[in-house]
């Protein structure tokens, strides 16, 4: 018991895929980036053997001895969080009560990456309260956590929240982008359209179309493989134009595969309309958030014809999962 702390404090970021979702969780390549929004865990160690969270979605409490497995929660709204702390208690051989805070600056269920920032910023946190863990093991213990909400997760939100960064994300392999030099002017214009998504309900209505209409799907595939690698040699030569276009090809292709909406096509419109370089829908969709690229003197433009939504302005978050020294927060 001596390593463990009173209070321990991580975060971690929020997220966008710029390209190659739906076709990531079938090995093809995708992009992601991390954003200037972030998800702050706060644990601090409690005396009666329960592990309570408190969060945007309410608040839970659970006694340790209740716990038999991920079934003794599963109908809890903080599941993925109680599964991630215990899988700290269980790879660290301590189990204590701990009380979790979770502060987000960021919305939940809207495609940014809310579920793999929060297991992530908790695993962080109860880790250091109770000796410490690397980032590697961080992320792999998250990947689990999202396995609980997601089934099948293709890895590659929790790999851009602990990582931080551009990342490219191919079959569980995870390449940094942004090496220093380039790429760190990109602006991003995020746009939630204030619809939820549900992420597992559309990935299995991707793997029903595929299933239908398998010509289709893989035409779809080979495209989506063919622009996240030109977007990749884009990104290479710094040609802001290209990416921007290959983006909206992107969203087109997105909605061929049937995840877009009316909303989600607007919001584009719009972007593009404004002058962005160019825009798609981020993530699972079917709601969700829409990402644009843009130059950011055009910025009050953008704003302004898109006001009716909730809107902000991001470039290429460097940092992953931060831990805190108690002292600075
Ligand atoms: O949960 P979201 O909206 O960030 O979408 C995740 C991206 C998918 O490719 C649709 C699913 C996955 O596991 O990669």
């Amino acid at each position: 018991m001596s390593n463990i702390r009173e209070r321990a404090v991580a975060s971690a970021p929020a997220k966008a895929i710029l390209f190659g979702e739906h076709f990531v969780v079938y090995g093809k390549p995708a992009i992601a980036v991390a954003l200037n929004r972030r998800v702050r865990a706060t644990s601090t160690l409690n005396d009666r053997g329960e592990i309570r969270v408190r969060s945007m979605l309410g608040y839970s409490s659970i006694p340790l001895a209740s716990i038999h497995g991920p079934h003794s929660y599963e109908h809890d709204p903080h599941r993925h969080i109680i599964f991630s702390v215990q899988s700290v208690m269980n790879a660290l051989n301590e189990h204590v009560g701990v009380d979790i805070l979770l502060e987000s600056d960021f919305p939940y269920g809207m495609g940014l990456g809310a579920s793999a920032a929060t297991s992530i910023a908790t695993i962080a946190s109860v880790s250091s309260l109770l000796g410490g863990m690397s980032r590697d093991q961080v992320f792999r213990l998250s990947l689990e956590a999202e396995r609980l909400v997601h089934r099948n997760p293709s890895g590659i939100d929790s790999a851009i929240c602990t990582y931080g960064g551009l990342v490219l994300f191919k079959d569980g392999r995870i390449e940094r982008l942004d090496g220093r030099g380039y790429l760190h002017d990109l602006r991003f214009m995020i746009v939630n359209s204030g619809i939820m998504k549900d992420t597992g309900s559309m990935v299995m209505k991707v793997k029903a179309r595929g299933e239908s209409s398998r010509e289709e799907f893989s035409s779809l595939t080979e495209m989506s493989e063919a622009l996240t690698m030109q977007a990749l040699y884009a990104m290479k030569c710094n040609d802001v134009a290209r990416i921007g276009k290959l983006l909206t090809l992107n969203h087109l292709l997105l909605r061929r595969l049937g995840v877009s909406n009316d909303t989600l096509d607007a919001i584009v419109r719009d972007a593009i309309a404004s002058g962005a370089y160019g825009a798609k829908l981020t993530g699972a969709g079917g709601g969700g958030c829409v990402i644009s690229l843009i130059d950011g003197s055009r910025s009050k433009v953008l704003f302004d014809a898109l006001s009716r939504y909730e809107t902000f302005i991001s470039g290429i978050e460097e940092e992953g999962v931060m831990l805190y020294s108690v002292d600075d927060v």
